[in-house]
């Protein structure tokens, strides 16, 4: 395995609150990742290099070794699983919540219910916990739609302030995970990496501490 350290980060909204993280750990882009159609990126240091790519996608490059370290939310490494990952930090950014919610006043759906959510083994999983026969329909976006459809009865989805859910008449409902973005390593390279990736997690604990 070479030393090279390759770090995987979720593009959309958590690389805006991540690179100042990996600033203040000694990693900048070697160029402006705004301006470029590039998905690998040199940066300052000439062994660290970085691949922007989709949120969903991070856990399976670090589980699978093609990147060392990942930085991802925790509902898609609680879709994903952990196998394969360590996730020894919470960077303690993009914090938000999972979710049920249904359509407002109206109460949820007796016998089996309709779950519309693109978190189809965390929505399973919480269902079936609950004793509640679900039939989960895999979307991969705009959730809050689908009982406005009558394509579902429920969702499960992400809920931060809770505007999204209000403007198109919905209501949380159950708590199932508090989210924030964590950072992933890959086992195998825990350990053969480990004179890399040790003093990094350190900067990085120590950059997310200082923001508190
Ligand atoms: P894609 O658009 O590629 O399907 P996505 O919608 O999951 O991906 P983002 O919207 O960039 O990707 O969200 C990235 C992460 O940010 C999520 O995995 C979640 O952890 C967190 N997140 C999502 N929505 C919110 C929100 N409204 N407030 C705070 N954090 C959020
Ligand atoms: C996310 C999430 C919810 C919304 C929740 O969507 O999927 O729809 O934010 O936030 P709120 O409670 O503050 O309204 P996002 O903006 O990422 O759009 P997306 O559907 O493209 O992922
Ligand atoms: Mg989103």
């Amino acid at each position: 395995m070479s030393k090279q350290l390759i770090l995987a980060l979720s593009k959309g909204r958590i690389l805006d609150e991540t690179l100042p993280l990996l600033a203040d750990a000694g990693i900048t882009p070697a160029e402006d990742l705004s301006k470029s159609r590039k998905l690998l990126f040199d940066t300052n240091l000439p062994d660290v290099k970085l691949v922007i790519i989709r949120a969903t996608d991070v856990p399976t490059y670090v589980q699978l070794g093609a990147a060392d370290v990942g930085i991802a939310g925790k509902d898609v490494l609680l879709e994903h699983g952990a196998e394969g990952l360590y996730e020894p930090l919470d960077l303690e950014i993009a914090r938000c919540k999972l979710m049920t919610a249904g359509v407002t006043g109206q109460p949820p759906a007796k016998a089996r219910r309709r779950v519309a959510t693109k978190f189809v083994n965390v929505a399973r999983r919480y269902y079936a916990e609950q004793g509640i026969q679900a039939e989960v329909i895999k979307l991969y976006g705009a959730m809050e739609l689908a009982p406005l459809m009558n394509l579902a009865d429920e969702i499960v989805d992400i809920v931060d302030t809770g505007n999204t859910l209000r403007a198109n008449g919905m209501e949380p409902r159950e708590l199932i995970a508090h989210i924030s973005t964590r950072l992933v390593v890959n086992k195998a390279a825990m350990t053969m990496k480990h004179d890399r990736i040790k003093p990094l997690l350190a900067r990085l604990e120590s950059a997310v501490k200082k923001r508190q």
